[in-house]
């Protein structure tokens, strides 16, 4: 292959970081990974070690780099990472001033609630599409400044930013102070109509705008790469996406009316829209990435899909979660059996933290089988929410949804979706979908337009199930839903 044919694209996630060389046609040459720890060190915290990232960072990249790549191919870099996890560091030398406070870190639930009102909650809302909650970064930023403080560092010496901002700081040799939009889009500091951090949201959330990073559109450039082992000097950092948007992407879902769905631990469905829809709380609005002009989206995020399906193996003695999908498959429906799987209340589109978990609808013939089909049926239930949700509030319609993520592994479930949602469902084969997006905007940055090839490397599964049937499974899903919300039929 001859030279600077290849990118170079790292995804950084919650459990593991990613490298893959991605080809001007989007196939992947070599891939690497390496893992990253997570720690609890009290309820509702979560932390990681910024320094370990980094470390996994380029275990991955040397990783691919020795499985079949070659540094000297490599035309540029491109980055997708976990959002919203965010720390600090010291300016001078760049050492952390504490740790990574992960995106599922309740710690600021509290002060969050404190500040708000309602009108702090219309503020927010109408600058930044989402509501005030401990997940984002803003409460977390604060949290870290009062440490940095503690320790006497001064202010003038501390730099903040999300998992990008810190990878590209480290991929430039602390040449670079950088985020990208997107990913500024998720620390409640960023005004998505005006693309610029928000003097009133910096007052709110006591964050003073010289710690943070100085935001570019998603493939306006990030630096250059220095002093990396393993990488040539002066390769350009291109495109940076945050790990849901570039998944989007990466799924060539980039027109109003392509959607994806992400099935992890939680999912997140995300589905372009022609302009910002402000005001739609069940589905939040979000800026997808900015190029030469913004993309939003909306996205709905479930919060329970895989850890439903994990919980419901666990109480079946299943060892495996892959096990469920086969014992399912011994019926071919639940026996009336419903399962919301509301363990920490519900996510989009019903937000309602108060939610409590419920089994319902069993008799003495219901059998493992059914609860495991059940616990299948949540997930894609669930996902049908927050389609119909967009549907309605969004004046759009989506004739297919394009999944990935572990959970796409079980062909019932996806059939299952598929039936459920009354539309096909294409689910991608490309294990790196994240990585590939930011790959595929880095392409389209330099000029060379790469095809999507997402639908054709996928496996397509069509409705099975009539209108009255898939109606009838609806219905009975909402009164469930209705039930683990305590309200009346
Ligand atoms: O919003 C959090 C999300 O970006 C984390 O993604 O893939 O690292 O779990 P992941």
């Amino acid at each position: 292959m001859s030279p600077l044919t290849q990118i170079l694209s790292i995804d950084q996630g919650t459990t593991n970081s990613k490298a893959v060389l991605v080809a001007d046609d989007g196939t992947v040459i070599a891939r690497g990974t390496a893992p990253v720890s997570l720690t609890l060190p009290r309820p509702g915290w979560v932390e990681q070690d910024a320094e370990e990232i980094w470390a996994s960072v380029l275990q991955a990249v040397g990783r691919c780099l020795a499985a079949g790549g070659r540094a000297a191919d490599v035309r540029a870099v491109a980055l997708s990472n976990q959002r919203e996890s965010v720390l600090a560091w010291r300016r001078s030398d760049g050492a952390p001033l504490g740790p990574v406070i992960g995106w599922q870190d309740r710690r600021t639930t509290e002060w969050c609630t404190s500040i708000s009102t309602p009108a702090n909650a219309t503020l927010v809302q109408q600058s930044t599409g989402l509501p005030i909650d401990a997940m984002f970064s803003a409460p977390k930023i604060r949290w870290l400044l009062e440490l940095a403080k503690q320790a006497g560092t001064p202010l003038a010496d501390v730099c903040v930013g999300t998992v990008d901002s810190w990878l590209i700081w480290k991929l430039t040799a602390a040449a670079e102070h950088l985020t990208e939009a997107g990913n500024a889009s998720r620390t409640l500091l960023y005004d998505v109509r005006r693309l610029g951090w928000d003097d009133t949201l910096l007052d709110l959330f006591d964050v003073p705008r010289s710690v943070l990073p100085e935001v570019r559109a998603s493939n306006a450039g990030f630096g250059r790469v220095s002093g990396v082992p393993g990488l040539p000097d002066g390769l350009p950092v291109i495109a940076v996406l945050a790990d849901s948007h570039a998944a989007l992407y990466g799924q060539g879902c980039t027109t109003v009316g392509s959607a994806k769905a992400t099935y992890g631990t939680g999912s997140s469905v995300m589905t372009p829209t022609q302009s910002l829809q402000l005001g739609q709380s069940a589905v939040p609005s979000t800026l997808a990435w900015v190029t030469d002009r913004p993309t939003y989206a909306v996205e709905g995020n479930i919060l329970s899909s895989g850890a439903a399906l994990a919980w419901m193996a666990n109480i079946l003695g299943l060892g495996d979660v892959a096990a469920l999908g086969p014992l399912a498959e011994q019926v071919h429906h639940s026996g009336g059996v419903t399962f919301v799987p509301a363990f920490s209340g519900l996510g989009a589109p019903h937000w309602d933290r108060s939610a409590v978990a419920q089994l319902t609808g069993m008799s003495q013939a219901t059998l493992p089988a059914h609860l495991a089909r059940a616990a299948l049926e949540a997930v894609a239930h669930q996902v049908c929410d927050v389609v119909a949700a967009m549907e309605r509030s969004g004046d759009l319609h989506i004739d297919v949804l394009r999944a990935d993520g572990g959970a796409t592994r079980s062909e019932l479930l996806m059939q299952i979706q598929a039936d459920l949602l009354g539309r096909p469902v294409a689910v991608s084969d490309l294990a790196e979908v994240s990585a590939i997006g930011a790959a595929l905007l880095a392409w389209h940055t330099l000029g060379v337009g790469t095809a999507d090839r997402s639908e054709e490397l996928g496996h397509r599964f069509t409705p099975a199930l009539d209108a009255d049937a898939r109606d009838r499974a609806r219905q009975s899903w909402a009164r469930a839903v209705a039930g683990s919300r305590g309200c009346p039929d």
